[in-house]
């Protein structure tokens, strides 16, 4: 098919863990529009054009090889693929600004605006620009002045439509959304400008899935949501530390709140912590724009979900030592999973990465063990990297342990063969579950030494 036989040509910029995806979607749903994904990342695009992908992420691959080649490219000529685009999603990293004004809270926007300005530098002809990326509310604000103040009399119609999906659950998420939000200016050409990409999303979204709304609603809508989302982590996370101090049950409790549909049941799993690149992120960003607007009750309030994580994770090693008689000095410890969540690659902000650090600095001899994140945990730790082993197989990691810790919930530990495992260790053997996820009575009779979450221990001294 030529270029000019696509009803649509779509570029989007950034070929991250969001933008690879969702584009990978709308070339599979969406034959008929030409997808080109960019990247000044060259390494990060030979990838996305090979079967190793740049990212795991379970049907993704399936997905990429259905329509590469066909509507769906992905390169590094980023000035050619902004010339021939009609519509623009810029799905570039946002992160935490680490430096000056509002260092450690507000976004950095420098990738941001860079892309702005490559955009007005190349363009010739009008175009529809996307807010992918998870931004500060009024952010289209300052982008529509930067595009619209160019000399060439061209228009930029600067719309918000941020992405709600999971890693892990990706592909999922992005074929069956529960709603695709399109902010716009409400003006005739805002809403022109939405129409067309509601046209997008409708080829497989059903209608009343797609949500519309101002602009600004749209860019506060995605900040509230990971703000909500991780404040039930923090609260489900207070409740554990209670719950150890009193003999009642996590676990019991979720379930019992998660039955009352106001509440509602997901997202209530007490863990070492919330992990993942965005969760922090977003609520600090969130608190930094409260407290620019002089909210600061408002501000401490949504603070207050980020210092439980953290207090969280400290907690989860607290109890650790303590267990251990005090001291981990020279204790062999796993960890199994390093990952932030299940099914992914990804350790961004991943608890492990704290709590292997608090491990080291104790003198312990941390083994990391994960089925996909070990390149990424040498990364992470590279400072560390002498006083570390990283073993894929768990039961090898385990080998000679004084204690292992579940730090990511992946399936097949549910399934490990834990007698086996207690045979190679050390005693006493100590079992510490971060995410609740095993039989716990089951792992006693074996003879470990039981820590779990929100529930009282099961100890044999
Ligand atoms: P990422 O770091 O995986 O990908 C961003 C990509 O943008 C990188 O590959 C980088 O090289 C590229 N990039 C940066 N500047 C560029 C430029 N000027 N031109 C071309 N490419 C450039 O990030 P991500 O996880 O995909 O997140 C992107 C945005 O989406 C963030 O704002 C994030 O908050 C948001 N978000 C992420 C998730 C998630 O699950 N990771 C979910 C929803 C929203
Ligand atoms: C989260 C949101 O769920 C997405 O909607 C959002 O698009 C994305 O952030 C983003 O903006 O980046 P993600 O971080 O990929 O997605 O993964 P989640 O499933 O939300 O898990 C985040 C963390 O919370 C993980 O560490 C997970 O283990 C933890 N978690 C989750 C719990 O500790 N308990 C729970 O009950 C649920």
């Amino acid at each position: 098919m030529g270029k000019n036989e696509f009803a649509k040509r779509i570029l989007c910029i950034g070929a991250g863990y969001v933008g690879g995806p969702t584009m990978a979607v709308i070339a599979a749903k969406c034959p008929q529009y030409k997808i080109t994904v960019v990247d000044i990342n060259a390494a990060r695009i030979n990838a996305w054009n090979s079967d190793s992908l740049p990212i795991y992420e379970p049907g993704l691959l399936d997905v990429v090889k259905q329509a590469r080649g066909r509507n769906l490219f992905f390169s590094t000529d980023v000035d050619a693929a902004i010339m021939e685009a009609e519509i623009i999603f810029v799905s570039v990293n946002t992160p935490t600004k680490s430096f000056g004004e509002g260092a450690g809270k507000a976004a950095d926007l420098q990738y941001w605006e860079l892309t702005a300005r490559n955009i007005v530098r190349v363009s010739q002809s009008d175009k529809i620009i996307i807010e992918k990326s998870t931004l500060p509310v009024r952010t289209a604000e300052a982008m529509s002045r930067i595009l619209n103040a160019n000399e060439k009399g061209i228009k930029f119609e600067v719309l918000s439509n941020p992405e709600f999906l999971a890693e892990g659950t990706a592909i999922e998420d992005l074929n069956s959304p529960d709603r695709v939000l399109i902010g716009s200016q409400l003006t005739p050409e805002g809403i022109k400008a939405r129409d067309a990409v509601v046209e997008i999303y409708a080829n497989w979204v059903p209608k009343d899935r797609i949500v519309t709304s101002n602009v600004w609603s749209a860019e506060l809508s995605k900040l509230v949501a990971n703000a909500f989302l991780a404040q039930r982590i923090s609260s489900i996370n207070t409740i554990s530390a209670l719950c150890e101090k009193t003999e009642a049950n996590v676990t019991e409790v979720s379930r019992t709140i998660g039955m009352d549909t106001r509440i509602g049941s997901r997202f209530l799993m007490s863990s070492v912590g919330f992990g993942g690149s965005c969760f922090k992120k977003d609520i600090l960003n969130l608190v930094y724009i409260c407290q620019s607007y002089g909210l600061t009750e408002v501000a401490d309030y949504w603070e207050s979900v980020v210092a439980m994580n953290e207090y969280q994770k400290h907690r989860f090693v607290k109890t650790m030592l303590t267990a251990m008689f005090n001291t981990v000095a020279g204790k062999r410890i796993a960890l199994l999973g390093f990952a932030f969540k299940a099914d992914t690659g990804d350790t961004r902000e991943s608890p492990a990465i704290d709590v292997a650090r608090q491990l080291l600095d104790e003198h312990a001899r941390v083994v990391i063990s994960d089925p996909k994140a070990l390149d990424n945990a040498k990364i992470d730790l590279a400072d560390y990297v002498d006083r570390l082993e990283f073993v894929e197989d768990p039961y090898e990691a385990a080998k000679g342990a004084h204690a292992i810790a579940i730090m990511t919930e992946w399936k097949d530990y549910k399934g490990l063969d834990y007698k086996k495992i207690y045979a190679g260790m050390e005693r006493p053997s100590f079992i510490f579950d971060g995410r609740n996820i095993l039989d716990h009575q089951a792992l006693f009779k074996i003879g470990f030494n039981v820590f779990p979450l929100g529930q009282p221990p099961l100890k044999y001294y």
